[in-house]
């Protein structure tokens, strides 16, 4: 299996490194506008393996064709968040660089699978979709097992309990407006606590660039692994993923992953108090979409 980085920043460096600590795939290939930085990181993460005497090859370039042949593209090219900004903010910067991934990607890797992480993105995996121009099954964006995980760690602390014993799904937008329901949580909280889940649980992403100065990077390379592994493996997980649902709509859904991307998306089993902001979230979603129709 070969795995395709768009971006050798944080976040896609940490992906690398994950996917070869956990030997996903045989290859990686690292792209990045910044050559020098490609190839550096791809050495780096090897030797890394080769404390492990992990196997999975690591290539790094400025050169989109050397995603030939991958099985999945991820893409995390773009700026990251900066405090008080939001990830809208970013929207038509971040829509010309995924926009020229996907092109890319469809030229070289005509036949992968692509997993967006660049912000806003719900919008972004709708930019990934239009310019790729592949199947709708094929294009998904990693944000709802981040916010899932972020919702357990604030549970675990709100609980004072081990994580383990914890389910939660976060599905809906990637943003403030996530959706966080107690028919997703496996343990039952007072309505304090639960508003007190929630707000940590959205803010999660604000807390690390607050205290750091820039996004986040580890969990989200994590819930990517995590995607990619069930693609490859197809153990039966339901896993939480941006997805196309319409022409001008891609959101948060639980959905179960095959060899070919989305394999099933589930119903939405929410309150009407959620659905309200679900449909609020993907009003804004749409918005947004409409306004790259014009602009980009
Ligand atoms: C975050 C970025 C990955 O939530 O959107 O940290």
């Amino acid at each position: 299996m070969k795995i395709s980085i768009i971006g050798a920043g944080n976040v896609g460096a940490s992906i690398a490194y994950a996917l070869c600590m956990r030997e996903v795939c045989d290859e990686i290939a690292l792209v990045d506008i910044f050559n020098d930085v490609a190839k550096a990181k791809a050495i780096d993460i090897t030797q890394a393996s080769c404390v492990f005497g992990a196997k999975t090859k690591v290539v790094g370039a400025d050169n989109f064709e050397l995603v030939k042949n991958s099985d999945i593209v991820v893409v995390t090219a773009g700026s990251p968040r900066k405090d008080g900004q939001s990830r809208e903010d970013l929207l038509i910067k971040n829509a010309l660089v995924v926009k020229s991934s996907a092109e890319n990607i469809a030229k070289f890797a005509p036949n992968a699978i692509i997993i967006v992480v660049t912000n806003p993105l719900d919008v972004m995996v709708w930019v990934a979709r239009k310019f790729s121009g592949f199947d709708k099954s094929r294009v998904l964006g990693m944000a709802g097992e981040l916010d899932g995980a972020r919702c357990r760690f604030e549970l675990a602390q709100i609980l004072s309990q081990d994580m383990s014993e914890l389910r939660t799904k976060v599905v809906g937008a990637h943003n403030d407006k996530m959706v966080i329901s107690n028919k997703n949580i496996n343990v039952n909280l007072n309505k304090e606590n639960f508003e007190v889940l929630k707000h940590e649980t959205k803010t999660g992403g604000a807390k690390i660039v607050k205290l750091l100065g820039t996004s986040a990077y580890y969990a989200p390379a994590a819930a990517v692994v995590k995607m990619c592994e069930e693609i490859k493996d197809q153990k039966g997980e339901i896993v939480s993923a941006s997805v196309i649902l319409d022409d001008d709509l891609s959101c948060g859904r639980l959905v179960k992953l095959s060899k070919n991307g989305v394999g099933e998306i589930l119903e939405l089993n929410l309150d009407q108090e959620d659905l309200d902001e679900l449909n609020a979230s993907q009003d804004e979603i749409r918005k947004n979409i409409n306004f790259l129709k014009e602009n980009l």
